[in-house]
């Protein structure tokens, strides 16, 4: 579905048939693909402020949540961007309602992203790890050519909008600086941040470190959606070895009350996210303290 997907947009892009913006285009074309595909009853996107309801003479059993182009301030400079999206299974077999895409991200089936980059990469876990392909436009199929995903143990990069700095809590704060003045007299981590969190956490998957997103004053709770950026990713972060981190739980234990909620978040390699972990674990010991 994906390949005649990403064909079907490629296709009617280059012809010059559609002048819309390339992010409500894909939304289009995701929606349309999902729902005839048959399996689905709810779909929920970022670029929709309602969930959308299959009829229900195309309906299946699957609700699928996306951000149809995520990262898409760069797309006019060429920087890679990517679709993020996770599947539920509806919780009965009754009519779907909301509550069914309103499940703890542990619940999902399945979660991936595809990165439009300098290859056309699909990253896919179905729940027994985590698996790469890349698209071959000669034959318009994805190929095997990352099998079983791991990502290493503790990594020697990280990754967030330093720019926020001034409005982040202790222990980020104390995380960033850690990374650029080691306490334990190691090397420091290198700083890479591209801003298309699809590109962010492939590198992070593939090479190690972290990428973070976190709370800061003016936005408490972060900028990255619970149900289609925080989930998906905090899932394969998972499959591959790795851990997501809210600042106070796993991720994937959250239960969205909304569905374009938002959500803090850490996630990568392992030792990593377990020293952010004890960092604000310490803060809560401090804040009981005093
Ligand atoms: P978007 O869904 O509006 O494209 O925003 C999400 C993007 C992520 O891809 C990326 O990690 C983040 O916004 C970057 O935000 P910032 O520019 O604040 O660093
Ligand atoms: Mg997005």
């Amino acid at each position: 579905m994906f390949t005649s997907t990403l064909i079907d947009l490629a296709l009617r892009f280059l012809k010059g048939e559609e002048q819309k913006k390339l992010d409500v285009l894909s939304n289009e074309v995701f929606i349309k693909a999902l729902v005839s595909s048959g399996r689905t009853c709810i779909l929920v996107s970022e670029e929709d402020e309602e969930a959308t309801f299959v009829e229900p003479s195309k309906r299946g059993k699957y609700c699928v949540v996306f951000d149809p182009l995520d990262g898409s301030s760069n797309i006019d400079c060429g920087v890679s961007i990517g679709t993020i999206f996770g599947i539920y299974m509806m919780k009965d077999g009754g009519e779907p309602t909301i509550e069914d895409v309103l499940q703890p991200g542990k619940n999902m089936l399945a979660a991936g992203y595809c990165m439009y980059g300098s290859s056309c990469t699909l990253v896919l876990s179905t729940g027994t790890g985590v698996n790469g392909f890349t698209l071959d436009p000669s034959l318009g199929e994805f190929i095997l050519t990352h099998p079983n995903i791991k990502i290493p143990k503790k990594g020697k990069i990280y990754s967030v909008n330093e720019g926020n700095a001034k409005n982040w809590d202790g222990p980020t704060l104390k995380y960033v600086e850690r990374c650029k003045f080691p306490e334990d007299g190691s090397p420091s981590k290198s700083l890479r941040y591209i801003g298309s969190m699809v590109a962010d956490v492939h590198r992070t998957l593939l090479y190690g470190g972290v990428f973070l997103y976190p709370a800061d004053k003016k936005s408490p709770d972060g900028k990255l959606r619970v149900l289609y950026e925080v989930f998906p990713m905090s899932f394969l972060m998972e499959q591959a070895g790795g851990q997501a981190f809210t600042g106070k739980h796993r991720a994937l234990d959250l239960i969205p009350k909304t569905i374009h909620e938002r959500s803090p978040i850490f996630l990568g390699s392992s030792d990593d996210i377990e020293e952010i972990k004890a960092l604000y674990a310490a803060e809560e010991q401090k804040n009981l303290a005093s």
